[in-house]
């Protein structure tokens, strides 16, 4: 396993309302990146934010932002959010012909490429796209809503792909997005994952985005201990 678990919380479950508040209090508590859920109505059956919602967040933090498009033919747009200050731009391979095409335009910007998988989609369809990739991201749910529950099935993928990177000698990072909680977090962690995703577990009305923060770090360090 490669360092210490980070923490990316999903802005899915804000309170728009309250968007560059509630970034803010995720940065002051320690947030590593703010993850943003793209959604387009077709690849996923949801719309939900798009370019003007990036830009908004890239003038409230200086956190790392994690794009992440659930969108038909990304190719279309990943110029347009990268524009829009997105650091790591994730397209899904189910989504695009073209993943490996995509991947070398994003760092040919300097930035981070990013793909992911569907809980139905093996892993083995990102064995040749590696070399291109910084980042991978296992769903541990359907795309389309935060609030569902984690898929226990992500575990082994995300073991296997620890096995492939490892194996490779690569440094790709492995992202968890679905269904996190302090209770599966260190079953991620142990697994191989380097960055969890939650939304609900972040921004939730049972208690403050800090104490939220807090408790899953506090769950990924008793995990580790074990
Ligand atoms: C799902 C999104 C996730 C979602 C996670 O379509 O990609 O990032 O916001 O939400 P939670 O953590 O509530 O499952
Ligand atoms: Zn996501």
């Amino acid at each position: 396993m490669s360092g210490a678990v980070r923490l990316a919380p999903s802005v899915l479950a804000a309170d728009f309302a309250r968007l560059g508040e509630l970034v803010r209090e995720a940065e002051a508590a320690g947030a590593d990146a703010i993850h943003i859920d793209v959604m387009d109505g077709r690849f996923v059956p949801v719309i939900s934010l798009g370019t003007p919602i990036v830009e908004a967040v890239r003038r409230v933090t200086g956190l790392t932002l994690d794009i992440h498009l659930m969108i038909e033919e990304p190719e279309r747009h990943v110029g347009a959010f990268m524009d829009a200050g997105g650091d790591v731009i994730n397209v899904h391979v189910e989504a695009t012909r073209h993943a490996h095409r995509i991947a070398r335009e994003v760092r040919g910007r300097g930035k981070l490429a990013g793909a992911c998988i569907n809980p139905g989609t093996p892993v083995g369809v990102l064995e040749a796209l590696l070399p291109e990739l910084d980042q991978l991201i296992v769903m541990a749910v359907n795309p389309g809503w935060s609030g569902q529950k984690f898929i226990q099935g992500a575990l082994p993928k995300v073991r296997s792909l620890r096995q492939m990177i490892d194996g490779a000698g690569l440094a790709t990072q492995i992202e968890v997005d679905g269904g996190v909680t302090a209770e599966n977090a260190p079953a991620c962690a142990a697994a191989g994952a380097n960055v969890l995703v939650a939304a609900t577990a972040v921004f939730n009305d049972r208690a403050s985005v800090a104490e939220n923060i807090a408790r899953l770090r506090a769950a990924l360090a008793a995990g580790a201990g074990k």
